[in-house]
């Protein structure tokens, strides 16, 4: 079978996907138009030559200008379905998104009305095309803790809408530590835990996350490759790394392709997934990413079937969701 069709042909679950970060400039200014929202851009053109990043930071800047056109409920239930389209149309078979609460409370946005249409479009692309979802709210790292225990008591009185909880934004300055007492929280409520580390901050970063946060997948994770204690551990005690090579090359983490450590955390026993973090911005969704990592960094089909089988024992499903597409996923490599 041809690489394209056989990594699509794959199931696999996305780990790591900021659906904000799934906000194709047409869907922008559609939205921005409908609901009398300004945009620093005139143009869908202009906006994706804008996407030219040198570091996170520069990146975030945007992405949250960009998320400014998400008012109402049906904006957030179209960006979704959007999203769950493509993802169908790679193989995803399951997609635990982000979503960042504050982004939209701290322009007015009810934490419900996000909640309420990420969470129809949920229930829709289940039903629709059959791809399965969860949903992970996260804090934004660059507001203070008690931002996020603020955010977490609006979650509250609806938390069996949400799966668990996630750190991003800003990595830099911003530790796993900050965090410490919030994320205690939430696990003490019955929440899974992921966190943002390692992307552009120090290997310190994954080992707060992991002692500190006690989280149970890191989201990045690159920069342990620094650090052969770090690599030792997270080989060992199976913490899944939801890794997102296009992105790491748009924010200028690796110069290229060829040069991403993924193949090297892979062969030291780590559990690596691939996932596409915020395609509208970074050139690619899950399949683009697999393919063209595939490519650069000549990734057998043995190892591919690895990776997308450690997508799906990672993810946050009943080990009864997950049986069907395991047995799926060892027929596509048996029949290659
Ligand atoms: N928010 C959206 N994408 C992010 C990323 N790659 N890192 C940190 N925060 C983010
Ligand atoms: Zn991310």
């Amino acid at each position: 079978m041809e690489l394209e069709a056989f990594l699509r042909a794959l199931p696999k679950a996305e780990l790591h996907l900021h659906i904000e970060g799934s906000l194709e400039p047409e869907m922008m200014f559609a939205l921005a138009q409908r609901n009398g929202v300004p945009l620093p851009w005139p143009s869908v053109e202009a906006t994706r030559a804008a996407y030219a990043f040198t570091d996170l930071q520069s990146f975030l800047d945007l992405y949250y200008a960009g998320a400014a056109a998400l008012i109402h409920e049906a904006d957030f239930f179209d960006l979704a379905m959007a999203y769950f389209h493509r993802a169908a149309a790679d193989g995803v078979v399951h997609a635990e998104l982000f979503f960042d609460p504050q982004t939209h409370t701290a322009r007015g946005v009810a934490y419900t009305t996000v909640l309420d249409g990420l969470e129809r479009a949920c229930r829709t692309a289940q039903a629709d095309l059959g791809v399965s979802s969860r949903l992970i709210l996260c804090f934004l790292r660059h507001l203070s803790e008690d931002d996020a225990f603020a955010t977490l008591a609006e979650a509250e009185p609806h938390l069996s809408r949400i799966h668990g909880v996630g750190l991003d934004s800003s990595e830099q300055g911003h530790p796993p530590s900050k965090f410490a007492r919030v994320f205690a929280r939430c696990r003490e409520l019955g929440l899974h835990v992921v966190a943002h580390a390692g992307e552009e901050g120090p290997p310190a970063y994954i080992w707060e996350a992991l002692d500190l946060l006690k989280v149970e997948r890191i989201d990045h994770g690159v920069r342990a490759a620094e650090d052969a204690d770090l690599m030792a551990r997270l080989a060992k005690e199976g913490t899944p790394l939801t890794v997102c090579p296009l992105s790491n090359v748009k924010l200028c983490v690796f110069k290229q392709l060829k040069d991403h450590n993924l193949a090297q955390l892979l062969r030291a026993g780590i559990k690596v997934t691939i996932n596409s973090d915020d395609p509208a911005y970074f050139g690619g969704y899950v399949l683009q990413n697999y393919l063209e990592t595939a490519q650069a960094l000549q990734l057998s089909r043995d190892e591919l079937v690895q990776i997308a089988r450690n997508s799906l024992e990672a993810s946050f499903v009943s080990d009864a969701e997950r049986a069907p597409w395991l047995a799926r996923l060892e027929a596509v490599a048996a029949s290659a």
